[in-house]
């Protein structure tokens, strides 16, 4: 069933176009964050500007036209207002004027749900890693499967939080990548390292780290921000495997980027003899590829949502989000 996803949470517009679980296309244009951050409407107005050339890419990318489509899915939150609204109004035109099917997807839901197809894994407990989200997920069976959190962030997301430090130290461009290309040549500082079972959080790392600009290298801040960081990430997520008795891992997120963290799970796995998958970077990074395979499913499985009915919201968590 070909069926274009449109994703807009942040910072990327997204376009995905899959058939019979087949990603086509996966296209996208992003907002330069720059040294400012995120402004949500400077973010949506770029949205605006560029969502009929990236759905074109993708259209072109999947060599079908877009009287072809026979069902539409968009991002319906976590993620910023005015951004989800682009992607949604979009979604929705896209819908009425071709008169098909629409479905809201969580954009949480659809980086799992992705990386355990394309890991090809059964039945993973899922460490879910970007800027706004940390989590620990496993997917509850039954009538209505979802998500379980089995830990979080007690407060930001690691992603934000390596991104904030870059702009501390004044790194640029102000990103997490950035600060692994520094980390590679620093040496260790002890830091505050706050795991609670499998919570986690944090801002006291941020602070502590932030405190020490221009008293110690950059180098050597970014290798202990990032040490720290993931080896909190990596206690949880052993314990999550152990706890549930789970053989395979995935991690997933802006963050599973990373190939050191990459690096320190895998390393976690192979101990205890466990399998440890993730996707291809293009869909860690926001994508439209995983909301068009996510709502693809949906679709199949007769589940769609009346027009009038399909709206956002900012803080849609995984765990309310049903997975058809
Ligand atoms: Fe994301």
């Amino acid at each position: 069933m070909l069926t274009i996803g449109i994703e807009s949470s942040a910072h990327t517009f997204g376009v995905g176009i899959v058939d019979k679980g087949r990603v086509l296309a996966n296209e996208k244009l992003m907002y330069d964050v720059g040294s400012r951050g995120m402004i949500p409407s400077k973010v949506a107005e770029t949205h605006v500007k560029n969502a009929r050339t990236v759905i074109r890419m993708a259209l072109d990318k999947a060599k079908v036209e877009m009287r072809d489509i026979e069902g539409v899915g968009y991002t319906r939150g976590p993620g910023i207002g005015a951004c989800l609204q682009v992607g949604q109004l979009a979604a929705k035109t896209i819908a009425a004027g071709l008169g098909v099917k629409i479905v809201p997807v969580n954009h949480a839901v659809a980086h799992a749900e992705i990386t355990k197809h394309e890991a090809g894994f059964g039945d993973p407990i899922t460490l879910y890693v970007s800027g706004g989200n940390s989590q620990l997920l496993k997917l509850a069976k039954g009538p209505s499967p979802h998500y379980q959190i089995l830990g979080e962030t007690f407060d930001i997301g690691v992603g934000n939080m390596l991104d904030a430090f870059a702009r501390e130290i004044k790194l640029k461009p102000a990103w997490g990548s950035t600060v692994a290309r520094f980390a590679a040549n620093g040496k260790y500082i002890e830091m505050p390292y706050t795991v609670k079972g499998m919570d986690f959080a944090f801002t006291g790392l941020l602070t502590y780290a932030s405190s020490l600009a221009g008293k110690e290298s950059k180098e050597d801040l970014c290798y202990s921000i990032q040490e720290t960081s993931f080896a909190m990430l990596c206690e949880a997520t052993e314990r999550a495997l152990l706890l549930t008795n789970s053989d395979e891992l995935c991690v997933c997120g802006g963050v599973a980027q990373s190939s050191r963290l990459k690096e320190m799970l895998a390393s976690v796995c192979k101990e205890h003899g466990m399998r440890f998958g993730f996707a291809a970077n293009e869909f860690n990074a926001d994508n439209g590829g995983m909301i068009a395979y996510v709502a693809e499913r949906m679709l199949r499985n007769g589940f769609s949502v009346p027009l009038e009915r399909c709206d956002i919201e900012q803080r849609y968590r995984i765990d309310r989000a049903v997975v058809y």
